[in-house]
């Protein structure tokens, strides 16, 4: 079984990864920079895709041993696919993560999360010595929330009183996230749901002031991170 085009078909946006090509060769350079004994973060994205494809040569063709630790579910699932050994955070320490972003903007702050899968990402993220966000150019705005809106990953007891605090903290926009083909919200891997949110103003501190938010598990900013964004264009 060819599991790289059997993994490509079933990408929901398959017919439509904006840039393919770039994103190809962007895969291949991170890729490239795997060194035997890596412990590597995979986020979420086409382009964490293409790039496990390219590890997962790099795996075969030179016997080089690394490790990944996967953001998700269905990360983890094409690793096992692809022949990738992988480890998790209580073992081991990511060398260095790579991932996509919603957003970005001139000061390399990002909205991630359309995945649902931002509380690992960010997880992986600030445990990584060096992290690579890899965007195609749609990705990048002048404002932050200009075209996504922040999802907020949510305890479900909490759902009300969380909605009532981000009201208070200044959301125009609060939506429970639907899921997919069937009634009914969306439910994280870690059993929350998610709240796509809206603010007018998106300032430094919002990232923290809805961390602050009890009932609230993680949000999909990233503001300030020490990051390397990479535009595959
Ligand atoms: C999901 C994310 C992804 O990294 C984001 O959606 C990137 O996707 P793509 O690489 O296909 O543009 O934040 O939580």
């Amino acid at each position: 079984m060819d599991w790289e085009n059997h993994l490509i078909k079933h990408l929901q946006w398959s017919d439509s990864i904006i840039n393919r090509e770039a994103k190809e060769h962007v895969a291949r350079e991170i890729a490239a920079t795997a060194k035997d004994g890596d412990v590597i973060g995979a986020g979420s994205g086409s382009t964490v895709y293409l790039t496990l494809f390219e590890l997962s040569r790099r795996i075969r063709e030179e016997h080089l041993h690394i490790e990944v630790i996967p953001a998700s579910q269905e990360i983890s699932m094409s690793c096992i696919q692809l022949g990738i050994p992988q480890t998790t955070l209580w073992n081991k320490r990511p060398n260095w993560t790579f991932d996509g972003a919603d957003e970005v903007d001139p000061q390399q702050n990002l909205i991630k999360g359309r995945g649902g899968a931002m509380f690992k990402e960010k997880l992986l993220i600030r445990s990584s010595r060096k992290t690579f966000i890899i965007i195609d150019p749609s990705k990048r705005v002048n404002q932050l929330g200009s075209k996504f809106p922040i999802p907020v990953e949510v305890f479900p007891d909490s759902l009300t009183y969380v909605e009532h605090e981000l009201q208070r903290l200044g959301a125009s926009e609060i939506v429970l996230r639907p899921a997919h083909g069937k009634d009914g919200p969306i439910f994280t891997e870690n059993g929350n749901f998610i709240l796509d949110t809206r603010f007018n103003y998106i300032d430094s501190s919002l990232e923290e002031q809805l961390k602050a938010i009890t009932g609230v598990i993680e949000s999909g900013l990233f503001i300030g991170y020490d990051i390397e964004v990479i535009v595959a264009e």
